[in-house]
């Protein structure tokens, strides 16, 4: 099929997408939001760049009136970290995550692994004060620090999605609010997007039942009692990429993917298909079991070019695996990969060398086209 059929079928299964399904209700205001944070930032410092960070999983409905749904496992650290250091670079974020998902700053003290609770005492001499326990105030100063600096500032907008549908209505809606601001806006798109849904013309409304047979849409049982399936058949979502790419976004932006895999014999062949297939900037790489601490970056300029956190800086992971870092790079020549030796000194985030390779990037691109 050649480039140019394969965009207008993208457009039009797009289109046909977001004519069939409905818009998250708080589209129109997240719009308004959107709209007069950029406005604000065009107005006052016209050299600000502007990066849309798209962050944590997507959700696909099973019910009209929802209930259940089929989930993925992104927490949203990439995206909350890496908005983080955009910020440091200079850069207004818009971050468009997961509602629920982890947040640029509040990430260090909250969900289960960083309980801000265990992070205070009671204040011994005081009457009913609470104070940071003394190991964690110095942190904490500066995470506190770069979040006032950050609010005071309007350099982030916090805007939640929840389902699949909803993340593609309000990245198409945001992509199109950035084009005043043409080649200083950067798509950085690190959310898990699901692959599949159920139209909303197929869906069930009400809860579907266990036992009698109450399905209405698409999803229905099999069977009776305790051997009654549930058969769920799930339409493929049109990719977006080519879509945002070719129209929504402006002309000149920085557009960066992600793309994940879980066989390392795959992943760089896969993240060279999508650049090749989508014409945009940069692909970034990543296995799950090794994303904290390697990924590879695929650019129009060709090669691979894997950015990996040295081993005595790698924090653990629960759901990682360390044997497995290397062993997705296809050519064996860059940085010999240190896996052996060494006493972890303080964590480093993998983040904070991605984000200023993409922020020099993108400078060379904007000095181009001025
Ligand atoms: O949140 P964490 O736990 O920190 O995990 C971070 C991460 C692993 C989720 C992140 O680093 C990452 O890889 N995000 C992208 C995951 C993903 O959607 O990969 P994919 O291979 O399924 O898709 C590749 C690209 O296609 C993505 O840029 C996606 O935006 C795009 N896509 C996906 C679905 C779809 N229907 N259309 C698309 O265009």
């Amino acid at each position: 099929m050649s480039p140019h059929k394969t965009t207008e079928s993208s457009k039009d299964a797009a289109a046909e997408y977001f004519e069939k399904n409905p818009s998250p209700k708080a589209l129109n205001s997240h719009q308004a939001l959107a709209r007069e944070f950029i406005q604000y930032h065009a107005e006052t410092s016209p050299d600000r760049r502007i990066v849309l960070v798209t962050s944590g999983g997507t959700t696909v409905p099973l019910e009209n009136q929802t209930v259940r749904f089929i989930d993925n496992f992104s927490a949203g650290t990439r995206g909350a970290t890496s908005a983080e250091y955009f910020l440091k670079q200079g850069y207004a974020v818009i971050f468009l995550h997961r509602q629920f998902s982890l947040l640029p700053y509040s990430r260090h003290y909250s969900h289960s692994t960083n309980c801000f609770l265990d992070f205070m005492d009671e204040h011994q001499d005081d009457e009913g004060g609470v104070v940071v326990r003394k190991e964690y105030q110095e942190k904490m100063r500066r995470v506190l620090e770069e979040y006032h600096y950050a609010k005071q500032n309007r350099l982030l907008l916090l805007l939640p999605f929840v389902t699949v549908t909803d993340y593609l209505f309000e990245l198409r809606a945001l992509a199109t609010l950035m084009h005043p601001i043409g080649s200083r806006a950067m798509f950085y798109l690190a959310a898990a997007v699901s692959d599949f849904f159920i139209p909303r013309e197929r869906m069930d409304e009400h809860k579907i039942q266990s036992r009698d047979n109450g399905a209405d849409g698409e999803t229905g049982g099999q069977g009776s009692g305790a051997s009654r399936q549930l058969v769920i058949n799930l339409d493929p979502v049109p990719k977006f990429l080519n879509t945002l790419v070719q129209s929504w976004a402006p002309k000149g932006s920085m557009i960066v993917s992600f793309k994940l895999e879980t066989n390392p014999d795959l992943l760089v062949a896969k993240a060279e298909q999508a650049l090749e297939r989508y014409h945009h900037d940069v692909v970034i790489g990543n296995l799950l079991t090794t994303r904290k601490w390697e990924v590879v970056f695929i650019t129009r300029d060709g090669g691979e070019h894997w950015v990996r956190v040295p081993k005595t800086r790698r924090s653990k992971s629960f759901s990682g695996i360390e044997k497995m870092i290397g062993l997705a790079e296809r050519k064996h020549e860059q940085h010999p990969i240190d896996l052996e030796g060494g006493t972890v000194t303080e964590g480093l985030e993998i983040e904070s060398l991605i984000i200023p390779e993409l922020a020099d990037m993108h400078t060379k691109m904007v000095e181009k086209q001025t």
